[in-house]
């Protein structure tokens, strides 16, 4: 496995983030009222959370030789709570698969660090997943 496929999909996994970034806060912003007061307030919380991922991956890539992305990617715009808590529990499911297979090539290339670190985060996008499931499931 090449350094520069591995560049590649930390890449994807950056424009994922920065995206997140931008649909947890736009998000938040058309919470309103009491039942959707709790996930202004997670989302806010794990917007965060993208944030320091999307900086470490950055760096990451930089200092791997890459060039990394400004480009976040796009994302769907449900109106209502329920389609915003289903589709940032899909795409917290979705990242996490992705930064396992991404933890599996550092570790190819033998780059410990790095695997341990998307690991980590992939436990992260995990129990960002986890806490927006127990609020689908009091809705
Ligand atoms: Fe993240
Ligand atoms: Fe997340």
């Amino acid at each position: 496995m090449s350094k520069e496929k591995l560049i590649q999909g930390l890449n994807d996994d950056l424009a994922a983030e920065l995206g997140t970034v931008i649909r947890y806060t736009y998000q938040a912003a058309k919470c309103y009222g009491l039942q959707a007061a709790e996930l202004r307030k997670l989302l806010r919380e794990e917007a965060e959370d993208e944030l320091g991922h999307a900086t470490y991956l950055m760096d990451v890539i930089q200092d791997l030789g890459g060039e990394p992305t400004t480009t976040p990617k796009s994302f769907d715009k449900p109106s209502d709570i329920k389609g915003m808590l289903e589709l940032n529990i899909k795409m917290e499911a979705e990242d996490v698969v992705n930064y396992l297979a991404h933890a599996k090539l550092a570790e190819e290339l033998d780059l410990p660090e790095l695997k341990m670190k998307l690991e980590e985060m992939a436990a992260d996008e995990d129990g960002h997943g986890r806490a927006l499931r127990r609020l689908l499931k009091g809705l």
